[in-house]
């Protein structure tokens, strides 16, 4: 928050932020093949005349179309594009100053803990282009050298799925109190148990959907929160209001498909219901009927490693009221069983501040897991190792998460603040991150031909401990 309110300072400093000025006219250099070989040069404070080719059309619109239009596009979630050469040059002080920042593309994990998946961060070197395009003047550089539009295929892009599943009606979100989360039910009326290999999310209206999580209900209870709650779906703030059985991911924008790597499947229990809870942003200002999509698709070999997860999670906490830097922690000391480690999601709400995650391996080494070092609980999700991490029998785990709930904290659900504890709603904290592995080693292709077909019917995930895996197969 605080930092969108510098944001703000550097739109007004720069006028971009004035409606009734969207062409920017005499402030840059004219554009167009008549400027000849003199667009671009510059004289720097030394004296000496650097020959600077960086332009919108060469190399800007690029680092846009790469980094920045899965949401800055017409009908994207971010509030404004940065498609055409006026979008980029009205905003040039503000992206300058969000990629310098590291604030956007937004990606909260700390880049000193491992490297992960669909990182979406730009280099050094994008950066410093950007900065001096925005020093050089931003000018736009031959309208030939720009590259064609990027398009984003508003389809299937894993394959047409197995089991392709959607909401039951068009939904609209009522932002009269601001964001909107929304949890609704999808039987997939399965009559036996299935693997699962890929998972891809469509979402209808992409100006407001901001994050889709997916969870698995074997039970009714899903069913019977949506009866208890009009129109389609169910209110649900942090976690879809029953106890988990399982889930199936997430997505946020720029994420790709969830593909499995070959060999590992996810357990989709026989007529599970799949439970999609989204966040709905009313950041763009806009309204309109949205219709997500969850694309399935099915193992076609035998699956050698089941994927799941399992928290680590602190339920009994109390954050007291006023408290603007309070810890909570979690360990499990002893893990009976090795692991191959694939993904993290770490989870609080609206004070959380930072959540670290470590494993300590037999021999005392520490292996950080994840570290969220400002927490954002409009930007989180399931973040998926570059390598998988092997992790050996004997290892622990410890969460560390710190909270602010203080008057300070402009997120805070309560004014004034009030003691917060573990729950499901806009006003209750969390304090849990879901590691996403399998038992054993990575699947190889001696393992693949050794293990073939060893793994045991697919078992719904119940809460189990991490102390049961003692005694799972490999
Ligand atoms: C994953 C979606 C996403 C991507 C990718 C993304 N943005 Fe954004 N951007 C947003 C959203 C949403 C906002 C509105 C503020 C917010 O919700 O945090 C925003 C806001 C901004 C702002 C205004 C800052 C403010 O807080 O008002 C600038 C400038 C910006 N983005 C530049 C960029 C640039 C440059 C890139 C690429 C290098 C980029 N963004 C990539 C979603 C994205």
């Amino acid at each position: 928050m605080k930092l969108r309110r510098i944001v703000s300072v550097v739109f007004l400093v720069s006028g971009i932020a004035s409606a009734e000025s969207p062409r920017p006219v005499a402030s840059h250099p004219p554009t167009g093949a008549s400027q000849g070989g003199a667009r671009g040069a510059v004289i720097l404070p030394g004296g000496s005349p650097v020959k600077s080719r960086i332009s919108f059309t060469n190399e800007v619109s690029r680092i846009l179309q790469d980094r920045c239009q899965t949401c800055h596009r017409a009908g994207g979630i971010a509030p404004f594009p940065l498609v055409t050469y006026e979008d980029a040059f009205n905003f040039r002080d503000a992206i300058r100053y969000m990629v310098e920042t590291r604030q956007m593309p937004p990606f909260k994990q700390s880049k000193a803990c491992q490297s992960m998946k669909d990182d979406p961060s730009l280099s050094a070197k994008e950066i410093e282009t950007i900065g001096r395009w925005v020093s050089n003047g931003a000018p736009e550089g031959n309208p030939a050298e720009m590259p064609p539009a990027k398009s984003f295929p508003d389809i299937w892009t894993a394959g047409t799925p197995d089991l392709p599943l959607a909401m039951p009606q068009p939904f609209t979100p009522d932002f009269s109190n601001g964001d909107v989360y929304r949890c609704f039910v999808m039987p997939t009326s399965t009559t036996e148990d299935k693997w699962v290999t890929k998972v891809e999310v469509l979402p209808g209206a992409r100006a407001m959907v901001h994050h889709v999580l997916l969870y698995l209900d074997t039970t009714s209870a899903a069913e019977e929160l949506d009866a208890r709650d009009p129109g389609p779906g169910y209110a649900c703030f942090g976690g879809p209001g029953f106890t988990l059985t399982g889930g199936l991911g997430g997505w946020a924008p720029g994420n790709k498909p969830m593909e499995l790597p070959n060999g590992l499947g996810m357990s989709l229990p026989k007529a599970a219901k799949v439970v999609m809870q989204v966040h709905y942003s009313a950041r763009g200002g806009i309204l309109e009927p949205d219709v997500t999509q969850v694309g399935i698709t099915y193992a076609r070999e035998p699956i050698q490693r089941e994927y799941r997860a399992l928290p680590i999670v602190n339920q009994t906490f109390r954050i007291p009221a006023g408290e603007s830097n309070f810890l909570v922690t979690q360990s499990v000391p002893f893990v009976p069983a090795s692991i191959t480690l694939y993904s993290i999601t770490p989870h609080m709400h609206l004070t959380g501040k930072a959540m670290q995650v470590e494993a300590t391996l037999p021999g005392g080494a520490k292996v950080c897991l994840s570290n969220v070092p400002a927490w954002d609980f409009r930007w989180q999700g399931t973040y998926f190792y570059e390598t998988p991490l092997q992790l050996p029998i004997g290892f622990g785990l410890s969460l560390k998460a710190w909270y602010d709930n203080s008057t300070g904290n402009p997120n805070n659900p309560h004014s004034p603040p009030r003691d917060l504890t573990w729950g499901e709603e806009t006003g209750d904290e969390m304090c849990i991150a879901f590691l996403g592995f399998t038992l054993g080693g990575p699947v190889t292709a001696a393992s693949a031909d050794a293990d073939l077909a060893v793994v045991e019917p697919p078992v719904p995930s119940k809460a189990k401990d991490w102390a049961d895996l003692a005694g799972q197969r490999e």
